[in-house]
């Protein structure tokens, strides 16, 4: 199976995207897919554990109207599955990481203290950071070092998370618990009647497998970096987690709950859905112009979605799970919303939400290619943008400030197409307008053969960002590349 796929790399070599427009052409099919790592310990079972919600950060201090942050990731044993102890690497010791609750405008320092044994990197992710503190893949925090990231946060309301970024190990790092949340608020949003407070729930949906003794092994190499075999095109869990718990439960009223759903898992997918509709009010970028109807929310490594779900429409004493229409089995089920009593609710979808400004592609300064595929590096397979694997020393474009580009991204395999700094707007797939509101996305799926056209404009700083899949293993095996803003 390794030869045949070998043999078709090889095959495809370079030219990977000519086969990428061929859609079920044979060599696409040898493409390495993302593998589920089976758990060795027993799967535990659904709606057992309580939902947590992880704990909201206090500022160490506070001074001239600047918050600063003490994180430390560091090990820690905690009960993840019922019974069994799990050795994680958290931000304070905790998976997820405590959520910082920020607001636009008001610049936010975190100070990371490394207490890990390895050297870590810190990235906000949908953040619009200078580039010293955007957590370039190789600004190493050493062991025993501190580093502050200092986040003036221009930028509008959003769900938005930290994770680790530390080139060639953000997969397995991540994998062992090194995320959060990061939410930026402002006085536009708090302006709308949305549902807050405790009914505003961040959940962190990722997926990890379990080893008997309760450790989340990864499936590394002894002796470099990447996923060893068969995993190189993504390790998929079969334990789904929503802020840390499997399979959790939260107990609900009959009200109206923002849901600010967030994919944090390695490579995995989802196809969320309660059964009825949801409200999506939001995407990585904040909020939309106006409020959509929909049935079902399809969400990719990295990528966010808010949505308001309405448990009103049930009677008391329901189950209302949330399922996973992209998986199967035990990862079909995600948490369930029991809703058990009644409560007065004052919130309520407004028809306008925000004003979302089109980007024309019409004024667009460059338009640049970016092909995502697998081909040859050194000597072996590994995931590359336009044939090339990440190189820190090499930037591949280079927008002037406050420029708008139009970049056309190809994939052969699905890609998780993620740009630091700069959010952007979807054009279209494979030709087609995507249908809904304009939206501010950081991070787009690219399907299986797509070509997805995106427009966006270089604001805030100047200097080296990267753009890169956000396929955990896909991205450290080489699918990063680097941009500058001159
Ligand atoms: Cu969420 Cu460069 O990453
Ligand atoms: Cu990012
Ligand atoms: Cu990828």
């Amino acid at each position: 199976m390794t030869l045949t796929r070998r043999r078709a790399l090889g095959l495809l070599g370079l030219g990977a995207v000519a086969a990428a427009g061929l859609p079920g052409c044979s060599l696409l099919e040898a493409t390495p897919q993302p593998q589920l790592l089976p758990s060795t310990a027993p799967l535990p079972k659904p709606y057992r554990v309580s939902l947590p919600l992880p704990e909201v950060a206090e500022p160490a201090r506070t001074l001239s109207g600047v918050d600063y942050y003490d994180l430390a990731p560091r090990p820690a044993d905690v009960e993840i599955l019922p019974g069994l102890r799990t050795r994680i690497w958290g931000y304070g010791g905790r998976f997820p990481g405590p959520t910082i609750e920020a607001r636009s405008g008001r610049r936010t320092v975190v100070r990371l203290a490394n207490e890990l044994e390895v050297p870590t990197v810190m990235h906000l992710h949908g953040g619009r950071t200078p580039p010293e503190s955007d957590g370039y893949p190789t600004d190493l925090v050493r062991p025993g070092e501190r580093r502050d990231y200092d986040f003036p946060l221009d930028q509008r309301a959003a769900t938005l998370w930290y994770h680790d970024h530390r080139m060639d190990h953000t997969g397995p790092q991540v994998w062992r618990g090194l995320a959060g949340f990061f939410l930026v608020r402002d006085a536009e949003e708090e302006a709308l009647p949305l549902p807050a407070g405790d009914r505003d729930l961040p959940l962190m949906i990722c997926d990890r497998s379990f080893a008997e003794d309760g450790t989340m092994p990864y499936p590394s190499y002894p002796d470099r970096p990447g996923a060893r075999e068969p995993y190189m095109g993504g390790v998929l869990g079969d334990v789904i987690l929503v802020n840390g718990a499997p399979w959790p439960e939260l107990r609900v009223a009959r009200a109206r709950y923002r849901l600010r759903l967030l994919n944090a898992s390695n490579a995995r997918a989802y196809e969320l859905s309660t059964g009825g509709p949801l409200i999506r009010i939001g995407s990585d970028g904040g909020l939309l112009p106006a409020p959509v109807t929909v049935r079902q929310v399809r969400l990719a490594p990295g990528e966010r979605v808010d949505v308001v779900a309405d448990f009103s429409a049930y009677p008391i004493g329901q189950g209302v799970e949330l399922r996973n229409l992209a998986g199967e089995g035990p990862q079909a089920r995600v948490m369930r919303f029991v809703v058990d009593r009644d409560a007065r609710d004052d919130s309520a979808v407004p028809a306008r939400l925000s004003t979302v400004e089109r980007l024309d592609p019409a004024g667009a300064a460059a338009t640049r290619d970016f092909e995502f595929t697998s081909g040859s590096m050194h000597g072996g397979t590994g995931w590359l943008i336009n044939g090339k694997p990440f190189d820190p020393a090499r930037t591949d474009a280079r927008p002037k400030l406050g420029d708008t580009e139009v970049w056309r991204l190809t994939s052969d395999v699905a890609h998780p197409v993620h740009l630091h700094l700069a959010h952007f707007q979807v054009l279209s797939v494979n030709g087609k307008r995507p249908p809904g509101p304009i939206e501010w996305k950081d991070t787009v799926e690219l399907r299986d053969a797509q070509t997805v056209e995106i427009v966006t404009r270089f604001t805030g700083y100047r200097g080296r960002y990267v753009f890169h899949c956000h396929n955990l293993e896909h991205e450290d095996m080489a699918m990063m590349a680097n941009f500058e803003v001159v």
